[in-house]
């Protein structure tokens, strides 16, 4: 049928679109760049963030996900103070906003009714909202004051991919030309950086093999998964073990590496697999500290670190990108492993169960 044409010669749409996120960061930077190849945003959102004193991200699920990436690009580049909220907590327990609140929602479909929900909240109380969506004319882009699109191309996976890096390439760039507006200087070009960030994509997308390999040595017969990281990459286990429990029903959860010891650290058992993130120098010593307290409780660590700040006992290294963008390429492995993951516990890696693609009931 016409989907298999699309899938080309791919098994799954979710491999698919693993593999299209070196293209579509080149494709957003293309998108984003003006005749003399500087990123530009249109100013007139430009303007309304300047407006504001606090930009309130709205979304669900992965998206979420990346707007908690997105907050940390935006507080150190532009310095504006971000809160990231889950849609259905916010709507119904809006917490004291600042006095010149800008909303921005991202939502890969533009159709998830939790966040419209609050956007229909929001636009009553006159404020101005930014949707970040890949899908141009849908209901959240419709009805914010302005878009900014993903240029992802479709997402038809239910567990999201592309859309993810996508959206943190476009709140970067967001980032940079706000803060270029407000005259703060960077010591890095972000075009460079994303293009980087764009062939490091397409390495990791050639090491499927040792991907799968890890999936089987570590999750073929596991109940459980920890995803352990501090700062950035705490983010990032969020959205890995997301991927993982959506499409393995592996039970999964990502945690801040410190906080394991407050009290889950009591779940470690013999065997138990713990993917460990360690991309960020600040804390290098600290998570390799907290994946020592769970291997002494027996757990079967499986570190991925960056290169530079490496160690022999790592299992996969991914080459350098800037220390801010590494969410774009630490994602890489997570999805790889959630997919063989899956795929080796003979589920449906492109329509799990009780999902469906863009949640349009609250
Ligand atoms: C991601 O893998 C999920 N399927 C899900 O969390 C999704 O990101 C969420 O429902 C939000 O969807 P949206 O981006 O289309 O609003």
């Amino acid at each position: 049928d016409a989907s298999d044409i699309e899938k080309g010669t791919y098994p799954h749409y979710m491999l698919k679109e693993i593999d299209e996120q070196p293209f579509v960061m080149r494709r957003i930077i293309q998108k984003y760049q003006d005749e003399n190849g500087q990123l530009t945003i249109d100013p007139q959102i430009i303007q309304e963030v300047l407006n504001a004193d606090r930009l309130y991200i709205i979304a669900c699920g992965t998206s979420y996900h990346a707007g908690l990436v997105g907050k940390q690009l935006i507080e150190k580049w532009a310095k504006i103070p971000v809160e990231v909220h889950v849609a259905s907590e916010f709507s119904y327990n809006m917490p004291l906003l600042s006095e010149k609140p800008l909303f921005i929602y991202i939502s890969q479909s533009g159709e998830t009714a939790d966040s419209r929900a609050v956007l229909v909240q929001t636009n009553k109380l006159g404020y101005k909202a930014i949707t970040i969506t890949n899908v141009p004319g849908s209901t959240l882009s419709r009805e914010a004051d302005y878009t900014l699109l993903l240029h992802a191309g479709p997402e038809i996976a239910v567990a999201s991919t592309k859309a993810y890096t996508a959206q943190i390439a476009v709140l970067a760039i967001l980032a940079v030309t706000t803060a270029k507006a407000k005259g703060i200087e960077l010591d890095f070009d972000l075009v460079k950086e994303l293009a980087i960030t764009a062939n490091v994509m397409e390495m990791l997308c050639d090491a499927k093999e040792e991907m799968e390999k890890i999936a089987r040595e570590y999750l073929a017969a596991t109940r459980n998964c920890f995803f352990i990281g501090r700062a950035v990459d705490y983010y990032v286990c969020l959205e890995g073990a997301l991927k993982l429990k959506e499409i393995s029903y592996i039970q999964a959860e990502g945690f801040a590496g410190g906080e394991l010891k407050h009290g889950t650290i009591a779940l470690i058992e013999d065997g138990t697999p713990v993917i460990a993130l360690a991309t960020q120098e600040h804390v290098n010593l600290n998570i390799r500290g907290n994946v020592k307290e769970v291997v002494a409780r027996g757990a079967n660590p499986c570190i991925i670190s960056m290169r530079g700040l490496e160690t022999d006992e790592d299992r996969f290294v991914i080459p350098a990108v800037h220390p801010m963008l590494t969410p774009l390429v630490s994602v890489v492995p997570l999805q790889l492993i959630a997919y063989y993951a899956a795929l080796h516990r003979g589920c449906d890696v492109d329509k799990p169960r009780n999902l469906a693609k863009s949640v349009t009931v609250e």
